[in-house]
């Protein structure tokens, strides 16, 4: 199979799109033929080694974490699947290797959810990284309807599905953008203000919550109300200076089934940016790097499925 591959650590140049054996599917694992693939943040992180004190790389190794496809292979005990099901999945595992750009990738089945026909592949592959570790994110905080929360960083993928969330539970959010993000946050239910003002004296003691999804995490003390919580995705200065909670994303199918259901019946939006084929993952990577697009960047492994 085609499979983008790096076999050492560094930029966009030290990946290549290359032939790879076809995996294996494990006992309790799915082989999914791949339709769709979002990108995200921590594809370039892994790529440029600096997970590399938590997570071992195995060379050459193929980026990707989301995917969207049809099953093709069960696992020996693979109950749930039937070969031709759409499915998503996030397909981390405890060594980077066989990432999800690729003609196929197996996945335990832990990590995999149906996809109903009314959620495309493309829409669905933006769900398991970002939608995942935002609803884990706005679990931990326990905000009542009615509460307050900030969301540094609301315009970005983990940020705007928070928003969301949270503004369906009764949340009033202040969400953070730059200044071409502003109505886009309004449009998800946030009172939007630039990063730079995160902190206006007006917030002075408002918040129960601040989620920290984007930027450097600021000394937010004085908009955070008596017993208020810091909820941070990347840096655990949330929990070791506030107190309060250093989220890391356990992927599982159960949290998964909840965000495709909120998405089929229009209860959450989905925003990509830009969908590149494969043969163009390298303009895509480049518009992840720099930053060029808001929503997510989408890579369309097989016409023929999406
Ligand atoms: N712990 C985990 O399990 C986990 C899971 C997913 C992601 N992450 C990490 O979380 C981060 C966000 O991921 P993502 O996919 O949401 O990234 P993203 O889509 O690139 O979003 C980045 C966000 O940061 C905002 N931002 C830029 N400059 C800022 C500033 N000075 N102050 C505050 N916000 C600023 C951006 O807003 P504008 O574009 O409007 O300026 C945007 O909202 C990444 O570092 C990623 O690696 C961690």
């Amino acid at each position: 199979m085609k499979a983008l591959q790096y076999s050492r650590f560094g930029g966009l140049g030290e990946m290549r799109l290359d032939d790879r054996p076809v995996p294996k599917t494990g006992p309790v694992s799915v082989l999914i033929r791949v339709g769709a693939v979002s990108l995200n943040p921590v594809d370039v992180q892994l790529r440029e080694g600096i997970s590399q004190k938590y997570l071992d790389t195995v060379f050459p190794a193929v980026p990707g974490l989301d995917v969207a496809g049809v099953v093709v292979g069960l696992g020996a005990d693979t109950p749930r699947f039937a070969v031709g099901d759409r499915v998503v999945a996030h397909a981390m595992r405890d060594r980077v290797s066989d990432g999800t750009l690729a003609e196929y990738v197996e996945v335990p089945t832990r990590f995999v959810s149906h996809l109903p026909d009314a959620v495309s592949l493309e829409d669905a592959t933006t769900l398991p990284l970002a939608g995942q570790t935002a609803l884990q994110s706005v679990r931990r905080a326990q905000l009542q309807p009615g509460s307050f929360a900030l969301v540094l960083g609301a315009s970005g993928a983990v940020g705007q599905f928070a928003v969301q969330l949270l503004a369906s539970q009764g949340v009033t959010v202040v969400g953070t953008a730059s200044a071409a993000n502003q109505e886009f946050v309004r449009s998800l239910g946030a009172e939007p203000v630039l990063h730079e003002d995160a902190l206006d004296a007006r917030f002075a003691s408002r918040f129960d919550a601040v989620f920290h999804f984007g930027g450097t995490l600021v000394a937010v003390s004085s908009v955070l109300a008596e017993d208020g919580t810091v909820v941070s995705i990347s840096d655990r200065r949330a929990l070791t200076e506030f107190g309060g909670h250093s989220v890391w994303l356990d992927p599982n199918a159960s949290d998964l089934d909840e965000l495709v259901q909120a998405v089929m019946e229009r209860r959450l939006q989905t925003d990509i940016g830009a969908i590149y084929p494969f043969d163009q993952w390298r303009t895509a990577f480049d518009a992840l790097e720099e930053r060029r697009v808001r929503g997510k960047v989408v890579i369309r492994v097989a016409d023929d499925l999406v």
